[in-house]
């Protein structure tokens, strides 16, 4: 393993900052000062010390977050709020991250967990992982529009996206199923059909649903929970 991902999984600090103290020379590996982050180490085998002490390994953790708008999803920002301000107090920020995004105005699940590796698995677009979205939208959908997004329509930067499943809900509500997570996905797939997404909420992320959630709420769940 990365020793910048070894560190970030003990919780040390944020991986911003490992990376700053490992060039600064304030970590070692077996004795030695190490300035390179991508150092292969391992558990078991390499002692390793940060500002002089020895990180304990940490239990991989996972929340589910009921998101809220009027968030960015990223731990830190200057300006902007962000999804690490909705966790509560008891949760160590500097070791989870959020896997995947949703946008600003995007509210709904979000998954956060100190587990590299699950993270990594998760995002890989072989895996095909369904995200299901409630989308509510400023035109009537047609039948025609619904057939285009389930064949798999092209967007306006050229790339064609993957077949999808449209659940019917109103004329201006639907529910729709990806597997990938290109920028501004849903909104952009939606504006190929000449509509517009007026309010997008994430209901479903692989096996994981916002069921007995309230807006804001976030939940620790185990590893088992997660069906990969
Ligand atoms: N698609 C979008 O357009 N926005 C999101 O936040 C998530 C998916």
């Amino acid at each position: 393993m990365r020793l910048e991902k070894y560190l970030v999984q003990c919780g040390v600090a944020s991986r911003k900052k490992i990376k700053v103290a490992i060039a600064q020379g304030r970590v070692t590996v077996n004795g030695n000062i190490e300035v390179n982050d991508a150092t292969d180490v391992e558990w078991e085998k390499d002692i390793i010390t940060f500002d002089g002490v020895i990180p304990e390994k940490k239990q991989l953790k996972y929340y589910v977050m009921y998101k809220i708008a009027g968030y960015i999803t990223a731990m830190e920002d200057k300006n902007k709020k962000t999804v690490a301000e909705l966790l509560p107090e008891s949760i160590d920020k500097n070791s989870v991250f959020p896997v995947g995004r949703l946008d600003r105005d995007t509210e709904g699940l979000l998954l956060f967990t100190s587990d590299g590796d699950l993270s990594h698995a998760m995002a890989h677009p072989n895996r095909n992982m369904e995200k299901t979205y409630y989308v509510e939208l400023d035109r009537e959908i047609s039948s025609e529009d619904i057939e285009a997004l389930e064949n798999g329509i092209t967007l306006d930067t050229n790339y064609t996206a993957l077949p999808s499943k449209v659940e019917y809900l109103s004329p201006k509500s639907i529910h729709l199923t990806i597997t990938e997570g290109k920028y501004h996905q849903v909104k952009k797939m939606l504006k190929a059909v000449k509509n517009k997404v007026i309010y997008l909420k994430r209901i479903k992320f692989g096996n994981l649903t916002l069921e007995g959630m309230i807006p804001g709420e976030v939940k620790e769940i185990q590893r088992e929970d997660i069906i990969m």
